[in-house]
């Protein structure tokens, strides 16, 4: 069995009266669930929509509850850690994590890196150890796969692409893939909305196909590691 921990974080539905109003990341992630669905009878998904349902950012006394010893821990710093912990069960179960997430001021929602914030936590998802030297973290999961769809309103962000350096979404999210236990990524990208043009249309087209075709290449790999 496979388990997909789904996260959106567009603040955009997909169901708009008007279309072009519609979350493009949200839809091609849909995309890509569909395709998986369509050949798999034994995937489980979690679905996280931190664009809906953004989880809280962290503060004061969630920092002092993770730096309390567990046993320690008073009912009310766990029940401030208690977000965390099921954000962090969700990751722990998850094979493959697709994350779609629109570019916002040339880097994550907040809302997602409120998720980030959450699940990236001592001794859950890294241990700290000075012994390491100038790299004392290390993270603690390991073997999963992400795939990463993003949406942008304009366009270059990819390597050698004219706008490559004020990309602070994908390069982010590589950064912090480790301790999500991700060895593998895959980037979509979908470009060009607020040009409302051919070329946006292209992207979209060919982000939506890209999605496809993943899906079905992770999913038979997925069945072959199974069998
Ligand atoms: C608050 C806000 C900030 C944005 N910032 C950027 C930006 O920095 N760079 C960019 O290329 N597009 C930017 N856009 C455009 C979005 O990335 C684009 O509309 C994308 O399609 C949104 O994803 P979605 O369609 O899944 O909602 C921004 C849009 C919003 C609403």
């Amino acid at each position: 069995m496979t388990t997909i921990l789904q996260i959106d974080a567009s603040v955009r539905k997909t169901d708009n009266q008007v279309q072009k109003y519609n979350s493009i990341s949200r839809s091609i992630s849909h995309s890509f669930i569909k395709s998986w669905m369509n050949g798999s009878t034994d995937t489980k998904i979690i679905r996280r929509d931190v664009g809906m349902n953004p989880p809280a950012f962290i503060c004061n006394e969630w920092v002092a509850a993770v730096f309390t010893a567990e046993e320690l821990r008073t009912e009310e710093q766990k029940s401030i850690l208690a977000l965390s912990d099921s954000l962090i069960d969700e990751l722990v179960q998850a094979d493959l994590i697709v994350i779609s997430a629109p570019m916002y001021n040339y880097g994550m929602p907040a809302a997602l890196k409120a998720w980030f914030d959450q699940i990236i936590r001592i001794d859950k998802t890294f241990s700290f150890d000075l012994a390491r030297g100038d790299y004392p973290l290390k993270p603690v999961l390991s073997g999963k796969k992400l795939v990463l769809i993003t949406s942008s309103g304009e366009f270059g962000f990819c390597p050698g692409g004219i706008r490559e350096k004020m990309n602070h979404l994908g390069p982010h999210i590589k950064t912090l893939q480790a301790y999500l236990g991700v060895e593998e990524v895959f980037e979509i990208s979908a470009e060009y909305q607020e040009f409302s043009d051919d070329r946006h249309a292209l992207s979209v087209d060919k982000a939506h196909k890209k999605a496809e075709r993943l899906a079905e290449k992770l999913l038979s790999a997925a069945i072959s590691v199974d069998s």
